[in-house]
This record gives structure tokens, C-alpha cells and sequence, in this order.
């Protein structure tokens, strides 16, 4: 049977001045599934996900989450929304100014409700889960090689237990091999914490390892879905083109 949908979208759409990013998307997520995001630079993968943390404000459409609406919604509302959401930024987006652990207890230690001791506690546990040893903690992100700050980012993401995990481009910038130890531990912690993920990324290789679906983002809809199999399978042009990596098809880069 398959799980109820823990993310509904629809018709939304985004605009930035007269650039239309987001035209209409429809996307559903259900509880538990791994979906990923593929499509080119600049079509709107980041607005996308911007748009479902309450960071951007959509023009038109829906975000459901538990069937319960998200847009329109107060900062307290958002608060709880965020919450429930633990997130991978693109480029990490650590705070040199703090140490590795406050980054990754950032959430724990905002909330006022837990101790800074116990809060260290934590986020070295979490920092082991992701294969960061303990002396990593008092260091600063500055001091760190992007696949340990990408490490950091993940613990970040998910020491709060989040029911559902965004990860914006987890494996740009590494080399394959770290590339493919991200993608385990995205697999692994996400399947470990039973969560709902949405990862955006045009690394297929980290597309076919960590999705239960991909989805296909062009010229602001969702062009295209299905599975890892399907998508092998597909004759779509643009899929065909996309997962190949070539310069000749119908999409058209635009410079
Ligand atoms: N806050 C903003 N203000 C104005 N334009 C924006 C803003 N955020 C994004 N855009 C525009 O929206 C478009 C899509 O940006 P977005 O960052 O979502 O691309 P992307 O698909 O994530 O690309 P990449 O793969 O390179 O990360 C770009 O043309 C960008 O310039
Ligand atoms: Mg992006």
C-alpha cells in the first residue's frame, strides 16, 4: 500500500521581476519516499526548495504539508514549520564565527531548551554518526575541507530528528568518492530517522543512489517523473538529454 503524501504541491509559481522561475509546479512527496530534483542550473531548484521552507513567498499555489496549508502562514507558524524540517543548504552556509559544534546544536541551542553542555553532548554523537571525530567540534568550518563541511552541514540537518530533510545540492564540489560517502550518509540518516526527503541536485550519480522517485524541473514545471528504472527507460528527450549529458537535445542552455 503505498504511504499517504506528506508534501502536496501545486500550481506554484514564482517570478522575480519579469523572470518567470517557477510556472506551475505540481510535485507530491509521500512519507517516507526520497524524492529528488533534477534540471539545469538556473531553473529554479533552490527557489523551489526556498519556497517550501516559508524563505521565499510564492506569487500563486499551494504547499501542503500533512494536508495542512503552509502558504500565507505567520512567523510563528514558520517557526514550527521549521521545526519539523531540517535542511542541507547549498554551499553549506555554516557560520565561520561559531565553532563546528555550535553549528551543528545551531537549532538545539536557539531553542533555549536544552543546557550548552548537553547541547555538545549531542552534536558530538551526531558529528560521530556522520564520521567526524570528536576533536572536530571545537574547530572552526574555516578550518574544515568541503566533504568535512558538507559532514557538518548533514549533522546540522538532522540532529533535531526532523520529520522531513531538504538537501540542496549535497555533493557539489567533492570529489566522487566523498561524493558517494554523502550520499550513503544521506540515505542512511534519512532511512534512520524514517524521514521524508527532497533532494535537489544535477549530480546523477547521487540522483540514482539516493532516490525512490527523480522528478524533472524545466522552464518552471515538473516535465517529467518517475523512477531510477523508469528514468532509464524513458524516451523523453529531455530526460534522455539531461541524464546523458549532452549538448545536443532539446534543451537549450541559455547564456
Ligand atoms: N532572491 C532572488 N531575487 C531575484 N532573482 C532570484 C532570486 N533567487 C533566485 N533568483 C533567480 O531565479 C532563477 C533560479 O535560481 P535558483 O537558485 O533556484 O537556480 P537553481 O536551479 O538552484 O540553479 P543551480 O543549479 O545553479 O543552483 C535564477 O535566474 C536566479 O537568478
Ligand atoms: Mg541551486
Amino acid at each position: 500500500m503505498e504511504k499517504e503524501i506528506k508534501i502536496s504541491i501545486r500550481n506554484l509559481q514564482k517570478s522575480f521581476g519579469k523572470k518567470q522561475v517557477l510556472r506551475g509546479v505540481d510535485l507530491d512527496i509521500r512519507a517516507g519516499e526520497s524524492l529528488v530534483v533534477i534540471g539545469g542550473s538556473g531553473t529554479g531548484k533552490s527557489v523551489l526548495i526556498k519556497c517550501i521552507q516559508g524563505l521565499l513567498t510564492p506569487d500563486e499555489g499551494s504547499i501542503k504539508i500533512d494536508g495542512e496549508e503552509t502558504i500565507g502562514k505567520n512567523a510563528r507558524h514558520l517557526r514550527d514549520l521549521n521545526a519539523r524540517m531540517g535542511m542541507l543548504f547549498q554551499g553549506g552556509a555554516l557560520f565561520d564565527s561559531l565553532s563546528v559544534w555550535e553549528n551543528v546544536a545551531f537549532s538545539l541551542l536557539e531553542n533555549k531548551k536544552i543546557s550548552r553542555d548537553k547541547a555538545k553532548l549531542e552534536a558530538v554523537r551526531v558529528l560521530r554518526q556522520v564520521g567526524l571525530a570528536s576533536d572536530v567540534a571545537d574547530l572552526s568550518p574555516s578550518e574544515l575541507s568541503g566533504g568535512m563541511q558538507k559532514r557538518v552541514g548533514l549533522a546540522r540537518a538532522v540532529i533535531t530528528r526532523p520529520e522531513i530533510i531538504l538537501f540542496d545540492e549535497p555533493t557539489t564540489g567533492l570529489d566522487p568518492i566523498m561524493a558517494d560517502v554523502i550520499n550513503d550518509l544521506i540515505v542512511e540518516s534519512a532511512k534512520g530517522l524514517g524521514a521524508t526527503t527532497l533532494t535537489i541536485t544535477h549530480d546523477m550519480a547521487s540522483a540514482r543512489k539516493i532516490a525512490d522517485k527523480v522528478a524533472m524541473l524545466y522552464e518552471g514545471k515538473i516535465i517529467w517523473q518517475g523512477t531510477v528504472k523508469e528514468m532509464d527507460k524513458t524516451d523523453n528527450p529531455y530526460v534522455c538529454q539531461f541524464i546523458n549529458g549532452c549538448a545536443q537535445g532539446p534543451i537549450k542552455m541559455e547564456f
